[in-house]
Parts: structure tokens; sequence; C-alpha cells
């Protein structure tokens, strides 16, 4: 009778949680919100528009918009991000004017020009993509087409709406295997997979239309991004079924957690100190920093290009002890042979970002990002899936 009941139960709470689901994405659809504030420029407002606001780096970036009183759009489809960070973000900020969410796909051209025809955005932060390096060299055209060319789409709605300031995600995989370390803004790119291509043709279309166009543009190159919320409201969460892509702090979680018997360490023969692979760490919270900066400093006509990493590398040895202390969990490492494609050493000179913006890395500690980090995956064992699936 127990297991009925059970069943029954979380039936309910199934529908429940889908009903709740189709009101959300009812009630912020673009329709319901055509005549909304949202639609109007509005004095001493900024007005964003946040592209995969549902994603990790993407709902911090909101949270921290919201925070400092601006106005947000989040356009996502949830390929890759969580309705329940939007949730949460539509929790902290219930009032009409701060939050929105479009559930739409940038693939979709008639659809993003009928978003911006629609609402009054004063700039954009793009950060929706597909994200993995493995994953690119398996599904190259997969890469191509959403990051290339949905990034395409975002500048011609742009242009034809006469919107004029962009911060562009970029990423330190634009370099590719440079020969001199740090890596600094003037280091030749020549990215070796499709990730790191399409993200530099992304850049060569945006500079090239800015030319045309007066466009202020800010190209932010993040370095390894780690860390969540420090209060615990948003973490991050990706699809299970990209675990196998996943990047060291998701594995590292995984084998703290159990899901995964152990880490693996691939490649323990790097010509670096203890053999592993050296990458340049950052927190959530600084990358999020650096955006708001670089909002505040874009100039029209002018592209400023911007690393963003602590300028200190860490090799994957240091990572998985400071992943052991942080979760407290002596988790197992199995050292396997390399894997292909990547690259000994990777770290940052950021102090062109520094001199320009007067950013530096504040929030940025291995042990203690993780620690924050994983005090949230523990409290969300499914991510923000089904609450009733975490019971
Ligand atoms: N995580 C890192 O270490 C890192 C490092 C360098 C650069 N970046 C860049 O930062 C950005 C954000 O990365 P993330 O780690 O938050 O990834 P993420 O996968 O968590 O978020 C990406 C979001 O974009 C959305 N999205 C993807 N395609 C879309 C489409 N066609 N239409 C609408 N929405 C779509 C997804 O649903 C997801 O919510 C990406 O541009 C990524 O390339 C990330
Ligand atoms: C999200 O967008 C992609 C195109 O970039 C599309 O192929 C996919 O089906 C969409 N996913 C959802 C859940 O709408
Ligand atoms: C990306 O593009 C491909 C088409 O190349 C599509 O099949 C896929 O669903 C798209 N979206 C995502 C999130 O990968
Ligand atoms: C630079 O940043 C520091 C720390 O974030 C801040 O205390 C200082 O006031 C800033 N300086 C300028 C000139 O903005």
């Amino acid at each position: 009778m127990d297991v009925v009941n059970t069943k029954r139960r979380s039936r309910i709470l199934i529908a429940a949680f889908l009903t709740t689901v189709f009101i959300i994405i009812f009630r912020l659809s673009p329709e319901h919100n055509s005549h909304s504030v949202f639609s109007r420029h509005e004095l001493g407002v900024t007005h964003v528009l946040v592209t995969g606001g549902a994603g990790y780096i993407g709902s911090h970036a909101a949270l921290r918009l919201l925070k400092d009183s601006y106005r947000v759009t989040i356009v996502d489809n949830l390929s890759r991000g969580n309705l329940g960070a939007v949730k949460i973000l539509q929790e902290l900020f219930p009032e009409p004017g701060r939050l929105q969410f479009i559930y739409a796909d940038l693939g979709d051209a008639k659809m993003v020009d009928k978003i911006f025809k629609e609402n009054a955005f004063d700039a954009v932060m793009h950060f929706a993509a597909v994200a993995y390096v493995g994953e690119s060299t398996l599904e190259p055209l997969r890469y191509y087409h959403n990051i290339t060319s949905n990034t395409l789409v975002v500048l011609e709605a742009m242009a034809a709406h006469n919107v004029k300031t962009l911060i562009y995600s970029s990423t330190c995989a634009t370099y590719g295997e440079p020969k001199k370390m740090p890596i600094t803004e003037e280091t030749p790119q020549i990215p070796i997979n499709p990730y790191g291509k399409a993200k530099k043709m992304s850049e060569d279309i945006i500079i090239d239309f800015s030319k045309t166009t007066g466009m202020a543009v800010m190209i932010l190159r993040y370095f390894n991004v780690i860390g969540s919320d420090p209060e615990g409201r948003l973490g991050e969460a990706p699809r299970p079924e990209l675990r196998e892509h996943g990047r060291i702090s998701g594995a590292c979680f995984d084998a703290a957690r159990g899901i995964v018997p152990g880490l693996k360490v691939r490649g323990t023969d790097y010509n670096t100190a203890d053999g592993t692979c050296i990458r340049d760490y950052i927190d959530v919270t600084d990358l999020v920093d650096a955006h708001v900066l670089a909002l505040a400093n874009a100039k029209p006509g002018k592209v400023g290009i911007y690393n963003v990493g602590t300028g200190k590398g860490r090799s994957v040895k240091e990572f998985v002890e400071a992943c052991k202390k942080a979760t407290g969990v002596n988790i197992k490492v199995k050292y396997l042979s390399r894997r292909p494609g990547d690259y000994a050493e990777v770290f940052s000179d950021p102090s062109k970002i520094s001199r320009e913006l007067n950013w530096t890395a504040q929030h940025t500690d291995l042990q203690e990002s993780l620690q924050i980090a994983w005090r949230w995956q523990k409290s969300h064992m499914k991510g923000y899936g089904p609450p009733m699936a975490t019971a």
C-alpha cells in the first residue's frame, strides 16, 4: 500500500510541476509582455538581453545585473539551461519590469527579430552557446550552427533594431596551443578544435560588423570557470547526458557524490612540474564582475578585448587536492593516458583588464570556490530538477 501511495503522490507531484512549468512559460511568453515596460526605453534604466540566461554563467550574470538594478530579459531555449534557475531569479525579483523570460531558439531568426521588435534593449550579453571542446570535435556542425550562425542572427537583429552595445562570451580556446605563456590578448589565435574555431569566427564577425556600425563591443575571453553564487541560490547543473564531456569540477563533484566511481585524470607525463595539465581557474563571481565592468565601460565605435583569468596556473593534481578538501571526500583518482587535443599549459596574462577596467580576481580561491560550489551541489543532488526527485 505504501508503494501505491508513493507512486500516486509522485504522479501528483509531477503533474503539479508540469503545470507550474507551463504557467510560467505562458505567463512569461513574449506575447504576454508585448505592451509591458520591457517594450519601452526608460531613462536611467539599462535593459540587458541575456542570451543563455538559464545556463550556468548566464544565470549568475542575470542575478548580478538584477541586484545592480538593471532590467533583464533572458532568452533561452532550455536545450542546456535550467528553468529552475530562471524560477529562482523570478522569485528573487518579482517586481514588474525587472525580469522576463522568453523561451526561444536563437537559431530562429524570425523569432529573434520579433523579440527585438517587441522589446527595447539597451545592450546584449550573449552567453548562449554549446560549450564542450570534446563534443565539438564529435559534432562540429552543432558548434558552427549554435555558436557562429546564432551570433550572426543576434547581430542582424541588433542592427535592425538599433541596439548598440554587445558583451560577448569568448574563450581561451580561441588561442589554441600558444608557444608562449602567459597568454596575452596579442597572442595569435590559432584554435585547434571546432569550439575554439566557432568562437573565433564569431569574434571576427563581431569585429568586422562593429567597424561599420559604431557599436560598443566588449569581447571577454574566459579561462576555466568554476564556483557558484556564494549565497547558494544558483549553481552549475548541466544535463546528465553531457557528463562525459563535462569539465573537471563537475567530474570531481560527481566522484565526491559517488555517482561515478572516481575521478579520471588524463595525462601525467606533460612537461609541467607534476606532469598534469595546468589551467587558469576563474570564479564565476569574478567573471560576472568583469561583465558588469565591461558593460559600464563599453564605448561606441570601440572593441575592447580582454582575457578574464587570474594569471596563475594550477595543475590538475592541485585541483584534485583542493576538491578533496572542499568536499571532505577522499575521492579515488585514476591516472590514465593523455586525452587527444589537450594542451599542457594554459594561463592568462590579465594585466590589460586590470589596467583598463580595474578588474582583478577577488573571489577566486581554488578550494574556497570549490567549497561554495560543492555546498550547492550537495543540497541539489538532482540539479534544479523537479523537487520530488530529491526527496
Ligand atoms: N563554462 C566555462 O568554463 C566557459 C569558458 C569559456 C567560455 N564560456 C562561454 O560562456 C558561455 C556560457 O557558458 P556556460 O558554461 O554557462 O554554458 P551553459 O550550457 O550552462 O549555458 C548556455 C545556455 O545557452 C542556451 N542555449 C544554447 N543554444 C541556444 C539556442 N540556440 N537558443 C537559445 N538558447 C540556447 C542553453 O540552453 C544554456 O542555457 C558560452 O558562450 C561559453 O562558450 C564558458
Ligand atoms: C534549441 O535550439 C536548437 C537550435 O539551436 C534546436 O535544434 C533545439 O531543438 C532547441 N531545443 C529545444 C528544447 O527547443
Ligand atoms: C545545434 O545545431 C544543430 C544543427 O547543426 C541542432 O541539431 C542542435 O539541436 C542545435 N542545438 C543544440 C543546443 O545543440
Ligand atoms: C578599483 O577596484 C578596487 C577594488 O575592486 C576599488 O577599491 C577601487 O576603488 C577601484 N579604483 C577605481 C579607480 O575605480
